[in-house]
């Protein structure tokens, strides 16, 4: 466990950060779209986000952001789970202290059971290996996206 990981949720001065980040090739190649956006596409995404009480976090090692984690409502009661670190702070111990702070906040604030999907591209070899880690397991080879489906039960 990295002991200088902490979480904090996202707020709306984070929109810069986020957006240097969205567009980082690293980043740019695990989005859905494949694309980097426009700022002003940025904005308007993220402010909707805002106003739909998206579950946002920005991860934090010694105090500097390095990451972003989210849980997205699918249905009453499933959410998807996003992770993400910038480049130079994977293999740290970093993504699985942050996933363990976001799930001690779902258990105190989300009404429990739920289960947590992640979807990720089977190419993704590291990814796959983290969340089977944190004890997601495999439900689906490929969803409608061509993305393999891992899922988590929070009690
Ligand atoms: C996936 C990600 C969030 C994992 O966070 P991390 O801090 O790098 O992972 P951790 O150091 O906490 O590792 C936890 C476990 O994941 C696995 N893992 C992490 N990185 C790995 C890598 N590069 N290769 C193989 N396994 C890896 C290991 O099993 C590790 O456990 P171990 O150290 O006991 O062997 C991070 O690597 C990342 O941001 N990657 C790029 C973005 C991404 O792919 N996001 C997921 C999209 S679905």
């Amino acid at each position: 466990m990295n002991d200088h990981v902490t979480i904090r949720k996202a707020r709306w001065t984070d929109k810069d950060l986020l957006f240097s980040w969205r567009n980082l090739p690293e980043i740019v190649a695990l989005s859905a779209s494949g694309k980097s956006v426009e700022y002003k596409e940025h904005l308007n995404w993220f402010k909707n986000y805002l106003d739909r009480c998206g579950l946002m976090f920005i991860i934090k090692n010694k105090n500097e952001p390095v990451g972003q984690l989210r849980f997205d409502k699918l249905d009453a009661n499933k959410m998807a789970v996003t992770i993400y670190l910038i480049p130079n702070k994977t293999g740290q111990s970093i993504g699985r202290s942050a996933f363990n702070q976001g799930l001690d906040y779902l258990r105190k604030e989300v009404t429990l059971p739920i289960i947590l999907v992640a979807n990720i591209k089977d190419t993704n070899a590291p990814s796959i290996k983290f969340f089977k880690k944190l004890g997601f397991r495999m439900e689906l080879k490929e969803n409608q996206d061509g993305l393999l489906r891992y899922c988590f039960r929070v009690n």
